[in-house]
């Protein structure tokens, strides 16, 4: 199966994932769920925590307020939006965006498993809390877990089955979204992936 295919078969996976305590929601509401989006061949993947009500309207990642941020985040960096692989753990959007429960989590975070498997990223964004620690459990960087307000910008090696990679852990964009004062932060910490492209 191409990259393409492969996606795809996660695409209509995810479409009828009736077990999911998001499913009903996402189907009354008419929205979609949210696969990601941008190259298949990308050395980076960013990663974020669930769609929120603009993106579960539109299937599309982060083309929101906190979207907006990531663009001029992006920008900042030098790295084109198309070039890179956009995606969130969550697929579907939890009601009035709270945070994404442990059941979700566990439900969905095998499909962002197979979507790592399909791009082979050498470089993993996480962008946020959520992301942090869903990544840095999964390569088994645990012990290095500490709280974002510290973590954010900083680099960590880890093997995947394809190769060594790095974990970059940044702020959220809605950090920018909420508290614009932010946006000199999180600017100054996208500036670590200007090396990847
Ligand atoms: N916040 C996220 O974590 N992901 C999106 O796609 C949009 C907002």
């Amino acid at each position: 199966m191409t990259k393409t295919e492969q996606m795809k078969k996660i695409r209509d996976e995810i479409l009828n994932l009736t077990e999911s305590p998001l499913y009903a929601y996402r189907t009354e509401n008419k929205f979609f769920p949210v696969i990601g989006e941008g190259s298949h061949d990308s050395k980076i993947m960013f990663v974020g925590e669930a769609p929120g009500r603009n993106e579960a309207k539109t299937g599309k990642p982060f083309c929101g307020a906190a979207g907006k941020v990531l663009d001029a985040l992006l920008a900042h960096a030098g790295i084109q939006r198309d070039s890179v692989y956009i995606t969130n753990i969550v697929k579907d959007r939890p009601p009035e965006n709270r945070d994404p429960t442990q059941k979700e989590i566990d439900i969905y975070g095998p499909f962002l498993d197979r979507q790592i498997e399909i791009i082979q990223p050498r470089v993993i964004a996480a962008l946020g809390r959520y992301a942090m620690g869903y990544i840095m459990n999964k390569f088994g960087l645990i012990d290095e877990l500490e709280p974002i307000g510290k973590a954010h910008g900083k680099s960590y090696k880890a093997k995947a089955s394809y190769g060594d990679i790095d974990i970059v852990v940044l702020y959220h964009p809605c950090m920018a979204v909420y508290n614009p004062n932010n946006l000199g932060s999180l600017k100054k910490d996208f500036e670590v992936l200007g090396k990847y492209t």
